[in-house]
Formats: C-alpha cells, sequence, structure tokens
C-alpha cells in the first residue's frame, strides 16, 4: 500500500512538472539513470555480501554445534585451545564479511543522496538561466523545486528497500536450496497399495552397489541416494540372496565388508539400482515408501536416542504413547529390570542423545523401539555388540519369541549371536564368500570356523 502510494505521488509529480516546464523536467531527470545503476549495482554488492556472510554464518555455527555436541571428546583430548583457536578464524572471517558489508552500505546512501543533489544542482542552473531569460516565472521555478523534493525521497526509500530486499532475497536463495530440493529417494515408482504390507521376503538379484559418495574418490558425483550401482569402487557385488519370509539371516564378515550398506538397502535408505533388491517379489522402488519403512524395524549400528524420557523413545515409532507396549518391548530388549531401576522409570528423561544411559543400555533401548512397532522385517546390525554374553542370549531368545513367522536380518561379528540363524552368510570385501547354517560353516572350514574356534578360544580363557 505505502509503495503504491509513493509511485503515484512520484507519478504525479513528474507529470506536473512536465506541465510546468517539460525541457527542465529532462535536465533534472539526467542523473536517474546513473540512480538506476548505482542500485543495480549496489544491490548485487549487497546481495553478494549477505550470501557470502550467511555462509560464514553457517560454517562457524555448525563448529559451535560441533564443539557443543563433541564436548566431551575435546576435554578428554585437552583441545579445548586449538579448538578455541578454530574457532577464532571462522569468526574473524564472518566478522570481516560484516564489516565489508556495512562498508558498502555506507557509501551507497550518500551515494544516493549526492546524485539526488545533483538534480538540485542543474535545477539551480538550468532554471536559473531560464528565468533569467523569462522562460519561467519565479513562482514556476520554486513549484518546480517544491516536485523535485517530492520525487527525492522516494530515491532514497529506494535505497533502504534495495539494502533490505536483497538481503531478503539472498537468504531466501539459501533457503530455497533447501525447500526445493528434491528426494532422491522418493515414491516415483510406487505401484502398489499405500496401505499394503508385506510378508517379508527378501531377495538381492546379482545386486551390485556403490556409494555416490565413494570414500576412494573417482567415481560418481556428490549427493545424497543415488548410485549408478556399479562402477570401479563397488561396495556390494554379484549379491544373490533370497531369506524367506520369516526367516533369519545372519550376516558375518570383517569391518569394512559391506554389511551396514546390505541392510540399508533394504530399508532403502540409499537406492539400490532396479530390480536388484526384491521384497516379496516386488522391486522395492515399487513399494511406497511409507508402507516398506513401516514395516521395518531397523536398529542401527550407531544408537541415537532423543533427548525423552526412556518411554518415550521407545515409543517413538508409535502413533500414541502406549505405555504397556513399550514396556513389553523393554522386556524383550531385556531392558525392563534396568528401567525399573530407574528414579521415574519409564518416565526418566535419558538427556541429550541419552548421555546417562550406559551404552548397552542404549542399545537395548534402540531394540525396543524397533520391536515395538510389531515389524514384519528387523534389522539388528551389529545391534547387540554393547551387551554380554548372557543378555545377548536373553535377548535373543526373546526376538525369536515375537518374531516367529517374521523375517529378521542379523548382522554381527560375534559367531555367538547368529548360531541360530536360518541362514548365514559371509561378506567379504562386498562378495559372500560362504553361506549355509553354523553346522555347514564349521563343516566347511572357512572364514567362518576360524572365527567360531577363535571366539570360542576368548570366550573359554575369559571363564578361566
Ligand atoms: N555413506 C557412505 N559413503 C561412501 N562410502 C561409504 C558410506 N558408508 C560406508 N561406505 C563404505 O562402504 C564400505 C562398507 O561399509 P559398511 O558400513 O557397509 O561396512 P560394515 O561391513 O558394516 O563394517 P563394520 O563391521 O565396521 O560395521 C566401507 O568401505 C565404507 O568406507
Ligand atoms: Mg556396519
Amino acid at each position: 500500500m505505502y509503495s503504491a502510494t509513493t509511485l503515484v505521488t512520484m507519478i504525479m509529480a513528474i507529470l506536473v512538472m512536465v506541465t510546468i516546464s517539460p525541457s527542465l523536467t529532462l535536465w533534472v531527470l539526467v542523473p536517474a539513470p546513473i540512480v538506476a545503476v548505482a542500485v543495480w549495482y549496489f544491490g548485487k554488492t549487497i546481495h553478494d555480501l549477505y550470501e557470502k556472510i550467511q555462509a560464514a554464518l553457517a560454517s562457524l555455527t555448525a563448529r559451535v554445534q560441533e564443539n557443543l555436541a563433541g564436548v566431551r571428546i575435546v576435554r578428554a583430548y585437552a583441545q579445548e585451545e586449538a579448538e578455541t583457536r578454530a574457532f577464532d578464524e571462522p569468526n574473524r572471517e564472518y566478522v570481516s564479511r560484516n564489516i565489508r558489508l556495512i562498508r558498502t552500505w555506507s557509501m551507497f546512501m550518500p551515494s544516493l543522496t549526492a546524485l539526488s543533489g545533483t538534480s538540485f544542482l542543474v535545477l539551480l542552473w538550468q532554471g536559473g538561466h531560464q528565468l533569467l531569460r523569462g522562460q519561467i516565472s519565479l513562482g514556476a521555478l520554486i513549484a518546480f523545486n517544491g516536485y523535485l523534493a517530492v520525487l527525492v525521497w522516494p530515491m532514497i526509500a529506494l535505497g533502504w528497500v534495495t539494502n533490505i530486499f536483497q538481503r531478503g532475497a539472498a537468504s531466501m536463495g539459501r533457503l530455497n536450496f533447501i525447500l526445493t530440493a528434491q528426494p532422491s529417494i522418493d515414491d516415483r515408482s510406487a505401484t502398489l497399495a499405500k496401505d499394503s504390507t508385506p510378508v517379508g521376503e527378501i531377495e538381492f538379484r546379482d545386486l551390485t552397489f556403490a556409494y555416490p559418495t565413494t570414500l576412494s574418490g573417482a567415481n560418481g558425483s556428490p549427493g545424497a541416494g543415488k548410485s549408478n550401482g556399479s562402477g570401479a569402487h563397488a561396495v556390494l557385488c554379484d549379491i544373490n540372496l533370497k531369506i524367506p519370509a520369516g526367516s533369519t539371516l545372519a550376516v558375518v564378515g570383517p569391518t569394512g565388508c559391506g554389511k551396514t550398506t546390505l541392510a540399508a538397502l533394504v530399508a532403502r535408505l540409499w537406492e539400490a539400482p532396479e530390480g536388484t533388491v526384491l521384497i516379496d517379489g516386488h522391486p522395492i522402488q515399487h513399494w511406497p515408501l511409507e508402507a516398506l519403512r513401516r514395516s521395518i524395524g531397523y536398529v542401527p549400528q550407531d544408537t541415537y536416542l532423543f533427548s525423552e524420557t526412556v518411554g518415550g523413545n521407545i515409543a517413538f515409532g508409535l502413533p500414541g504413547y502406549h505405555s504397556e507396549r513399550a514396556r513389553e518391548a523393554a522386556e524383550i530388549a531385556s531392558l525392563h529390570g534396568d528401567i525399573q531401576d530407574f528414579a521415574s522409570g519409564y518416565d526418566t528423561a535419558v538427556g541429550e542423545r541419552g548421555i546417562t544411559l550406559s551404552g548397552g543400555q542404549k542399545q537395548r533401548t534402540a531394540i525396543a523401539r524397533a520391536i515395538v512397532r510389531d515389524p514384519r522385517i528387523l534389522i539388528l546390525d551389529d545391534a547387540l555388540s554393547s551387551v554380554d554374553t548372557q543378555t545377548e542370549e536373553k535377548i535373543l531368545s526373546g526376538l525369536r519369541r515375537v518374531m516367529r513367522g517374521r523375517t529378521t536380518i542379523l548382522i554381527s561379528h560375534r559367531t555367538s549371536t547368529v548360531k541360530n540363524a536360518d541362514q548365514i552368510v559371509v561378506l567379504r570385501e562386498g562378495r559372500i564368500i560362504e553361506r549355509g547354517t553354523h553346522d555347514q560353516l564349521l563343516e566347511r572350514g572357512g572364514y567362518y570356523a576360524d572365527l567360531y574356534q577363535k571366539q570360542l578360544l576368548e570366550e573359554e580363557l575369559e571363564n578361566a
């Protein structure tokens, strides 16, 4: 509304000025193109500078956030001073960019005022001559001067608006980058009904997968979720594997062999090439993402808890808080006993990312969170690594009970965890090198049998 009033005032003022003296109007508008160029130039400079300031602020806050989250590591390694120094550099960069912006801004306004001032000088010069020559009356000249003054204010306002607009545009550009980003994993190819639930048969068919962001470089461009599925640095190669619905598959293998990757592809956290991962015989891309993920209970290798109550963390995947179901899940995960010892039971807050819980308690909370949803497919990615073998045995027998008729993928470094699985595969450098049941693999005398003997020996030594 305000800008409409200003615009109408400007147009009216120019019309009246033209009526008083067309030639004088042309003269006083001579600086106008220069004003336009100045506004464009300063606007662009302010925009660029402000974008850089925002980027500097982002890296500064990222640094602060990282340091606050990792404050224990920083202290444990006595890196307080080094980190303070490391903060100093982006901080200075931020200040210097701000100073540059303020300098530009401080030149912009005086330049605009000076340019609009030249219009008055031109008026005095040309208007004076015309007055002396009798081409214009003194009253008309004074009236003209008054209308010019009306025109000057919008010019100054234009400066302010340019500044605000360019800052806003720079911020909006950054926001739009996120707001308009298209997820690369979506329901584009979903053909099955939204409310369909998988029975739980999983199949990997000639699966070869490479991360788009490979650490070894060379292959692919950055960007989450997409993969050409092949390439020089394939993490998984020629995987052919069928997990019948209701059975348990165990995956073992040395660190970095691709176990987590295999599990992540089932939950579609990364995109496998079309037709290489199938659920109930349908390519995974045909399942609506929500239906797929709703039916999977996924316990990732790195436990993540929210700064909530322990009960709230367990019931995370449920539409509402069901204390009874949370309790049942905690019992299966062998966590109920621990929770009973907590001051407020299930209402005990676990602190930021579960800081007040032990590693094993955190892991068991994550297991309870996965089973509370009553999933068709349960994926445990090294999810028993922080519990002792007795607790592990208890959890596994509880899981066997609830997972009857459901599919389980069990990833572990311990043979004790996987020995009862229906099918065990050994991965090495992304390939399946052994497969079979515990007894078959022991008979085969390969990697698994070696691992079993070593771990048996370790256990015996521990118990001795
Ligand atoms: N997001 C990622 N981007 C690029 N490469 C990755 C990514 N995640 C894992 N990798 C690489 O893929 C390979 C397999 O990793 P993965 O996590 O599947 O191994 P793993 O068998 O689960 O190991 P661990 O037993 O240590 O958990 C590794 O070489 C790793 O560097
Ligand atoms: Mg892993």
